[in-house]
């Protein structure tokens, strides 16, 4: 249930720490661009969430309103005032409380911000303790409490010491807010407007600054590939972890793959190596070592070893087996067990796909749709050239390339050359050796 609170979200930010022509927000964990897990855990608190872009802004909109339809947007004038300070200066928060997250922390839950909601002070703060505080602002703390943030770039040796540092989350009093934002000023190392300077403004008028100790699991800022390679691992955990405690069964867990979207149902188990990603819905299936599973359907039914369900594929009570692609099909009662191409196909109950089978469904301008009907016996190494359709009961023999556009029902299709067999070639060719 929403609080009253409103949250500002910083992500106007370079990021150039990336090294990526893409804007830092946007690069994804577990599927989904970082920003976006931080605007769904501040949605389940906030019924005013704002998000301040500037970096590559209309990229960064237009990614969010691709999942949200209800957060606001606001620019930072970074040319003139840059940095955190700068970033806070054009919100129009409706509360009176204002929480600001940074968009750069993809790990934050609702749960993990209890303690910025309940708390009355001023100002609360977020602290952690790190053995290597490297990279963060250092939070200077004395008997009467927090004194100042200092940025490692400004900061004095003593101050570079200290382990105390800011892990970039703060509620204010919105008339906090607006009393300090036009105090600050940029003379420091960065030239940059920081936000982290209201807390010594506000300690020099008395105002109440509550520290709170917060966990690195939750509160993790991404500054770097490495940093994001990190937050995927503990993404992924808490999605392997929620996905087991519904009774999904998983061999060597660290070793799979699960997107964010992605839904089981009913007993599912996923081997080693597995990667399933986009909107799957897995329902009683069976994704067996090494498959790759992409927005597809899975009910009953089970893929692999490296079998690679590529998007919009339907599969119910089918066996997939080794080396075998479907793309875009919907197979019923289907079994595909070795090293086939399935494109743009409708394939129906009691039909046997030989190994080998291929679908040509893309003749280097369009794609065609290929339909199979029940009970087709598919023999090994067929090419069917789309668009075709065979109906049911047909047999197609091995090695036939089906160049019609239908094989009737019952029939058989076969083309081949008539086979020889010569008789002592290989001796001739070759000679004997005794
Ligand atoms: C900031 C804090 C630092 C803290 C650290 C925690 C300041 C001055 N410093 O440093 O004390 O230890 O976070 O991670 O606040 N952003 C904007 N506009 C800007 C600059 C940044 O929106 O002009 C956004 C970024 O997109 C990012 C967030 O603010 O989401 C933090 O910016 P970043 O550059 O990562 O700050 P740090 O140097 O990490
Ligand atoms: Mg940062």
């Amino acid at each position: 249930m929403p609080h009253k609170l409103s949250i500002v979200i910083l992500a106007a930010g370079k990021g150039s720490r990336m090294k990526s022509d893409t804007a830092k927000v946007l690069h994804p964990i577990s599927g989904k661009p970082m920003l976006s897990h931080i605007i769904k855990a501040s949605l389940e608190i906030s019924d005013d969430v704002s998000v301040v872009v500037a970096h590559q802004k209309e990229r960064v909109i237009e990614s969010m309103q691709s999942y949200f339809s209800d957060i606001n947007f606001v620019v930072q004038d970074a040319d003139n005032f840059p940095g955190t300070g700068g970033a806070v200066m054009n919100i129009t928060p409706k509360n009176e409380k204002v929480l600001v997250l940074n968009g750069d922390m993809p790990l934050i839950t609702s749960k993990a911000l209890q303690g910025f909601i309940d708390s009355n002070a001023d100002i609360a703060m977020s602290i952690f303790d790190l053995v290597n505080p490297d990279g963060y602002g250092r939070v200077i703390i004395s008997e009467a409490g927090v004194e100042y943030i200092v940025e490692q770039k400004d900061a004095s040796v003593e101050e570079l010491m200290v382990t105390h540092v800011n892990a970039g989350i703060y509620s204010f009093k919105k008339s906090v807010l607006q009393k300090y934002l036009p105090q600050l000023s940029n003379a420091n190392a960065q030239s940059e407007y920081y936000l982290t300077d209201i807390i010594a403004l506000a300690k020099a008028d008395n105002l109440t600054i509550e520290p709170l100790l917060v966990d690195e699991e939750h509160f993790k800022g991404v500054n770097s590939k490495a940093d994001l390679a990190s937050a995927e691992v503990i993404m992924q955990r808490r999605i392997k972890e929620h996905w087991m405690t519904q009774g999904v069964s998983m061999q060597l867990p660290e070793t799979i793959y699960i997107e964010e979207s992605v839904v089981f149902e009913g007993e599912c188990i996923i081997e080693n190596g597995a990667r399933i990603t986009g909107n799957s819905l897995i329902i009683n299936s069976h994704i067996k070592a090494h498959s790759v599973v992409e927005d597809s359907k899975m009910i009953n039914s089970d893929v692999g070893p490296m079998g690679h369900l590529r998007p919009l594929s339907h599969l119910t009570d089918t066996h997939i087996g080794n080396f075998v692609e479907v793309k875009k099909s919907t197979l019923t009662g289907v079994k595909a067990g070795h090293l086939s191409y399935l494109g743009d196909a409708t394939i129906d109950t009691g039909s046997n796909i030989g190994a080998g089978t291929i679908t040509c469904n893309y003749d280097g301008k369009n794609k065609y749709q290929t339909i199979i009907g029940k009970n087709v016996f598919i023999g090994s190494d067929t090419q069917i050239v789309a668009p075709c359709v065979i109906e049911d009961d047909v047999m197609i023999a091995a090695g036939t390339t089906v160049s019609a556009q239908k094989i009737e029902k019952g029939s058989l299709a076969i083309s081949r050359v008539k086979m020889k067999s010569i008789k002592n070639f290989f001796y001739k060719f070759f000679g004997t050796s005794s």
